[in-house]
């Protein structure tokens, strides 16, 4: 089969390891890829929404399965274009229609989806202009800290949990008065602040089975400690200790059972990756949001832990045959710890030179902001490279990660030495 995987990242690095290690993937593109993943395939520059050079590229190489790996593709409806296109409609895209990316490209969306089919969420209301000084009264009103959501896709940077009304009113006012978040906070969730500790649980669908991959946790803070700003994961580590089998029971048959049947039930077609990001809130629990794709770094210790051919369950998951499948997922333990640019996630330098690769023994890396030049490899982005190991245990996993994430070597590195540090 050939395969075009969309994306850049250390995810989609990840993806493009495990599809190579397929029996079953025969030409393997990667668009438009970084440093790392030209070791498994072929970059090719493309823009993940210009659909027509897409739908060029599919032709001319006679692409199998279109694999988006991140959500702007999918949001921007890339399965339906494809699907009412005689000349495309046959390539099988693990990802929703557009309809159905409403439940990542809308919070809005997700949080009345949710609260149709009864699946436990955070307590909400929506407020756009035309309800402005009802939102005011309501944050007014509201237990402190109180979670403002931006409706729509704001790259991870919608979220703010106020911990004073006047923060709050300030936030919802530049969200709707300002436009501080453009169109993707025209309109606002007001939500109930959950404590608990964060998890995130991924299934393929077919629209009616599913196989459940390895659950991950990541670390989304900048410093140690979970301190300071957010980013887009500082690593993760799989399985997640505190979800044991009588926890992951009740994330079944409370929240993946009723998405899938609820998204059937209201005909949303959904052939894909659905991202369950929930927290557990005193051994129960919630929804915090849904994605229509894999996460990042969660991807980077998710794919080495899956046991099954990634091409074969997408290939299952197009034919609708995924009850043919058990899901396998390795014992072993896997961790990352993401290598970043100084100064991310504020500005950072690009093109500083990386080396020491030849010094790692034992980790895999995952190449995140990388690029080739001169045939040297440099850095391109905020997080460089996600460092993979696995272990016996965690501890023996996160061991190997941080002797080798010594190894690399560039000007402004920084990592969090404390990932996995609670277990
Ligand atoms: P989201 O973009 O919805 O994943 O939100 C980003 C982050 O904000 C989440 O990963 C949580 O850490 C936090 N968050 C979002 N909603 C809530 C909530 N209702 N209670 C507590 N924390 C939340
Ligand atoms: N790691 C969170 C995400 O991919 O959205």
């Amino acid at each position: 089969m050939n395969i075009l995987l969309l994306g850049s990242g250390g995810r989609e690095c990840a993806i493009a390891w495990k599809l190579r290690q397929s029996p079953l993937c025969a030409d393997l593109y990667i668009a438009p890829g970084n440093a790392g993943t030209a070791q498994y395939g072929t970059n090719l520059p493309l823009s993940l929404t210009d659909f027509e050079a897409i739908k060029k590229v599919c032709i001319e190489k006679n692409i199998h399965i279109l694999f988006p790996g991140g959500e702007d593709t999918l949001v921007a409806g890339i399965y339906d274009f494809f699907k009412s296109d005689d000349a495309l409609k046959h390539i099988i895209i693990p990802g929703p229609s557009k309809a159905a990316a409403q439940l990542e490209g809308s919070k809005a969306f997700a949080k009345q989806f949710m609260q149709r089919h009864d699946i436990p969420t955070a307590s909400y209301r929506e407020f756009d202009a035309a309800s402005f000084e009802e939102g005011i009264a309501y944050i007014k009103q509201h237990p402190l800290p109180v979670v403002l959501k931006a409706d729509g896709l704001a790259a991870g940077k919608g979220v703010i949990i106020a911990q004073t009304a006047e923060e709050a009113v300030e936030a919802f006012s530049a969200m709707i008065r300002d436009a501080a978040f453009g169109d993707a906070g025209k309109k606002v969730v007001i939500e109930q602040f959950l404590t608990g500790i964060e998890l995130s649980v991924f299934v393929l669908t077919d629209g009616t089975n599913y196989v459940r991959l390895p659950e991950a946790k990541d670390y989304k803070r900048i410093g140690e400690g979970d301190t300071g700003l957010n980013t887009g994961g500082m690593g993760a580590i799989s399985p997640v200790p505190f979800a044991d089998a009588g926890f992951m029971q009740k994330v079944t048959d409370r929240i993946i059972e009723p998405t899938i049947k609820g998204l059937q039930d209201e005909g949303l077609v959904y052939h894909g990756f659905i991202f369950f990001g929930l927290i557990n809130v005193g051994g129960d629990p919630y929804v915090i949001e849904y994605n229509c794709r894999m996460g990042d770094p969660e991807t980077e210790v998710v794919m080495p832990r899956l046991d099954n051919d990634l091409v074969s369950l997408i290939v299952k998951m197009g034919q609708g045959k995924l009850d043919e499948v058990a899901a396998q997922h390795s014992h072993q333990s896997a961790c990352t710890v993401m290598l970043v640019s100084e100064g991310y996630p504020g500005p950072y330098p690009k093109g500083k030179l990386v080396q020491g690769f030849e010094k790692v023994s034992g980790s895999m890396l995952f190449h995140a902001g990388t690029a080739l030049k001169e045939n040297e490899i440099v850095t391109s982005g905020g997080r460089v490279l996600a460092v993979t190991s696995y272990g016996e245990t965690l501890k023996d996993a996160l061991e190997l990660s941080y002797e080798n994430a010594s190894s690399i070597e560039y000007e402004g590195k920084y990592y969090r030495r404390d990932i996995g540090f609670e277990f």
